[in-house]
């Protein structure tokens, strides 16, 4: 029998006004002084911000908002958010947002309690006391609310880096598809599509349980109805609540697996193209499939089966129209970037095995290719 491992330490409060109703206990448990971690804009207007000053205020408690989190948070963003939780000593932190307040409040979360030097975040496993999180997310697609992932810019390596160990894994996870209803267009598009790929590379990753499967192709199905209507300009909040499940199911099964080839493909393509995350794992994502359907069609058909589509070109078909026109890359960087990604174990963790070839034309396929000027 297969052995399985499952692992999910995160109190998951799923409803309408749950911040409102649940926060209330959840916040005192953690203390007395809370940091709030969000970017410089949407926890504002999405009212979530508002929700969560209001519980504060009604527990007596007393915090400290750190609104200075950037998209594809820096190590200088984490280590000032880190200085401020120290100076103010917050007993526990209150992240608002999508995946970059989040990842950047794990790693503030982490060096809070320990001093751990620039040079060392990226080569050091962390381990040890952390301060307590709470994750409010306000897009549908990171999954990061119940993830143990820290994804940061590493400029050293020119790329982003995960930290990830279980120690970086929120408390408490509190999710209203209210806080995502003005969310824009291109940004609903975006989110969903990374939520997709969560779900996707998980059922396709080597360390995939029957149960992780499961819940993926569970995910893919609820996304189903949505995916070819992703660029829609209403949305009820019941559709909102349905994103929102699918990409918390997309985080639950990346907790077990990992993200694979695609999301590291992705991150050179965010650093140097500044492609947003999730548009950059999409633009990826059929070129791969059809890789892997050449050695592995039947887990290829079971994600088809999941999205009540007959074949990948009807899949392409509908990308091809949520992304628009693809941006370009030179065929050295196709080169450069392959060389890169097929260093790293991720470049492997899928059911099949990819060259450094088979990732540069990935990247050739799903790109429009520039020469190199002299
Ligand atoms: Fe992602």
């Amino acid at each position: 029998m297969e052995s399985i491992q499952f692992y999910l330490p995160v109190r998951i409060v799923f409803g309408r006004d749950c911040v409102l109703q649940q926060a209330p206990g959840l916040f005192r448990e953690q203390g007395q002084k809370a940091l709030i971690v969000t970017g410089r804009f949407s926890a504002k207007k999405n009212g979530a911000l508002d929700d969560v000053e209001q519980v504060l205020k009604q527990n007596q408690q007393t915090y400290v908002l750190f609104d200075q989190v950037e998209s594809n948070p820096s190590m200088d963003c984490v280590y000032e958010g880190a200085a401020l939780a120290r100076q103010v000593q917050a007993d526990f932190i209150i992240a608002i947002g999508g995946g970059s307040p989040m990842d950047a409040a794990k790693a503030i979360a982490l060096l809070a309690c320990q001093d751990i030097p620039k040079a060392q975040l990226f080569t050091q496993q962390p381990r040890g006391k952390t301060l307590p999180l709470i994750c409010i997310p306000t897009t549908a697609g990171t999954g990061s609310e119940v993830t143990q992932y820290s994804v940061l810019t590493n400029d050293a390596q020119k790329t982003k880096t995960s930290l990830a160990a279980p120690c970086l894994f929120p408390q408490a996870a509190l999710l209203d598809g209210k806080y995502m209803m003005r969310l824009p267009r291109t940004a609903t598009i975006h989110t969903a599509l990374d939520a997709f790929s969560h779900l996707v590379e998980s059922a396709l990753s080597k360390s995939a349980s029957v149960w992780s499967k499961k819940l993926a192709l569970k995910g893919i199905k609820m996304l189903q109805p949505y995916l070819s209507r992703l660029d829609a300009s209403e949305w009820s909040l019941e559709d909102r609540d349905a994103l929102l499940q699918t990409s918390l199911l997309g985080g639950v099964v990346i907790a077990q697996t990992s993200t694979t080839a695609v999301h590291l493909m992705g991150y050179p393509l965010t650093y140097f193209h500044h492609i947003d995350h999730g548009r950059a794992n999409a633009l990826l994502l059929c070129a791969y499939l059809e890789k892997v359907e050449k050695h592995e069609p039947a887990s290829i058909q079971e994600i088809l089966d999941a999205l009540q589509l007959e074949n990948l070109s009807q899949l392409n078909s509908i990308m091809d129209r949520l992304l628009g026109p693809k941006e370009t890359i030179s065929l050295e960087e196709a080169k450069q970037f392959a060389s890169a990604a097929i260093q790293s174990p991720k470049s492997q963790s899928g059911i099949i095995s990819l060259t450094q070839e088979d990732i540069e034309n990935i990247y050739c396929r799903s790109f429009h290719l520039a020469f190199q000027r002299p």
